[in-house]
């Protein structure tokens, strides 16, 4: 006999409403519809897993320096496509503080998020060489970046990193790069869904095969120093965030302010591109782009075409942020330290009830509690579990949404207060009384 929470009437009926063949194949937009149909009609408050956005307030430094540039009347300039000076002095102390990685500030450039960041660089290292025209995706990944491959009718290739972590990552890599039509590398470290953090062998390994095969590094840092293991949060001192640009100069690295300064909704993220790439000329970008060097085209030509730059009062609330972190007048992690403790709950709570983690390790070290994990149940492929979950009041995207080739769910902790957790167990020892059966 049934004992869920929610009808499996409505459970049902809403399923179907979205005329997918497989819950599996829902984005993440369509599962955010689904819980919002199904909590109304049945009244009871869902559990949000499914998004990640910050369920923290931003950073106040920001906010008052945008209304600040907003009064001085930066609304009716056109700020430099570049980004102006101030966002590029604290972008490069940045990257000097928290990475120890040199580069010019001229390199560090503003984007309308991370996202856009990523968009412009597929695009412009999709006109490098006319034979390589296929970007790489190192999954789990962030599946809009997929689909920006979609929209712009660029290809791309991918493999789980699930089997191929340490020194594996090598064979697997090179089988990918020695058919020579790779351009680029894709990554999130640490991980969006499974919070995997790359060990410095595998960014040494990626960094060496991106010389060999001469492709570009995309590192998308939107969790910037969230790897909760490690004290990534002070200038200047070790330990400092790991990134590929110790092991290669082909590398553009992505900053988001939406996650670890709580700053999403302005959209402004930075891209830094390593010297060496910037000023190099490709033959190829002047046939196509009237333009030869790297730095120079992503600018001119792709950011100036997306959006002809960046928000001028985002930029300044952006510069703020990064200054307040570089002179240590805050630590950017202590806010997100929240994260950290719902993950441990949450965690546990599901360990305790016949759950695993999907991907728990990088190598010999338990993975660390940040804004993801990824669950399953036994003898159930995701799309059965986030079924299930969803009679519960319960809401996740599944791992094939990902690129994973593994069964399961991404939970993100951001939305699920601590005065949820209570309601969280409650629910889930519920669904293990139901389906220990299956066990
Ligand atoms: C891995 C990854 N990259 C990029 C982004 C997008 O960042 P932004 O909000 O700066 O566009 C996200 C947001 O969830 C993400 O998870």
């Amino acid at each position: 006999m049934n004992h869920t929470l929610i009808d499996h009437d409505i459970v049902k009926r809403n399923i179907d409403k979205l005329q997918l063949k497989n819950l599996s194949e829902a984005s993440i937009r369509e599962i955010v519809l689904l819980a919002n149909n199904i909590q109304k009609e049945s009244g009871i408050p869902f559990i949000r897993m499914e998004m990640g956005i910050p369920g923290i307030p931003a950073l106040d430094e920001g906010v008052k320096a945008q209304i600040d540039a907003l009064k001085e009347g930066v609304a009716s300039q056109y700020p430099a496509i570049d980004g102006v000076e101030p966002f590029k002095q604290e972008s490069q102390r940045f990257i000097k503080n928290f990475l120890n990685i040199e580069l010019s500030s001229e390199n560090c450039i503003p984007t309308v998020g991370a996202m856009q960041g990523t968009y412009a660089a597929f695009l412009t290292c999709n006109q490098l060489d006319k034979t390589k025209d296929t970007t790489l995706f190192i999954d789990p990944g962030f599946p809009v970046q997929k689909q920006q491959h979609m929209v712009m009718g660029h290809k791309y290739e991918s493999f789980d990193v699930y089997e191929h972590r340490g020194e594996k990552l090598y064979k697997k890599l090179e089988s990918y790069l020695s058919k020579g039509n790779i351009h680029s590398i894709i990554y999130s470290n640490p991980n969006n869904p499974s919070w995997i953090c790359m060990t410095e062998e595998e960014l040494k390994i990626i960094g060496t095969l991106a010389n060999k095969y001469d492709v570009v590094v995309l590192e998308d840092l939107a969790y910037f120093g969230m790897d909760f293991r490690h004290a990534y949060g002070s200038p200047k001192e070790k330990p400092f965030q790991p990134t590929v640009a110790n092991y290669t100069d082909n590398y553009i690295l992505f900053i988001s302010s939406s996650k670890i300064f709580s700053y999403a909704g302005e959209r402004i993220g930075m891209i830094a591109i390593s010297d060496k790439l910037a000023e190099r000329n490709y033959p190829e970008l002047q046939n196509r782009w009237n333009i030869p060097s790297f730095g120079a085209a992503l600018v001119y030509r792709a950011l100036y075409s997306l959006s002809s730059g960046t928000s001028h009062s985002a930029q300044r609330a952006m510069a703020a942020m990064l200054k307040s972190a570089n002179d240590k007048k805050i630590n950017f992690l202590d806010n997100l330290d929240e994260y950290r403790h719902r993950a441990s709950v949450m965690k546990s709570i599901f360990l305790n009830n016949g759950f695993e983690l999907v991907y728990d390790k990088d190598i010999d070290q338990e993975i660390g509690d940040g804004f993801y994990f990824t669950i399953c149940y036994p003898k159930m492929d995701g799309a059965t579990l986030l079924e299930a979950l969803l009679h519960f009041g319960i809401s996740a995207i599944t791992l094939d949404n990902t690129g994973s080739n593994q069964q399961g769910l991404r939970a993100c902790v951001s939305h699920v207060n601590r005065d949820q957790l209570e309601t969280l167990q409650q629910r889930i020892e519920k669904f293990q009384s139901q389906y220990q059966q299956w066990m």
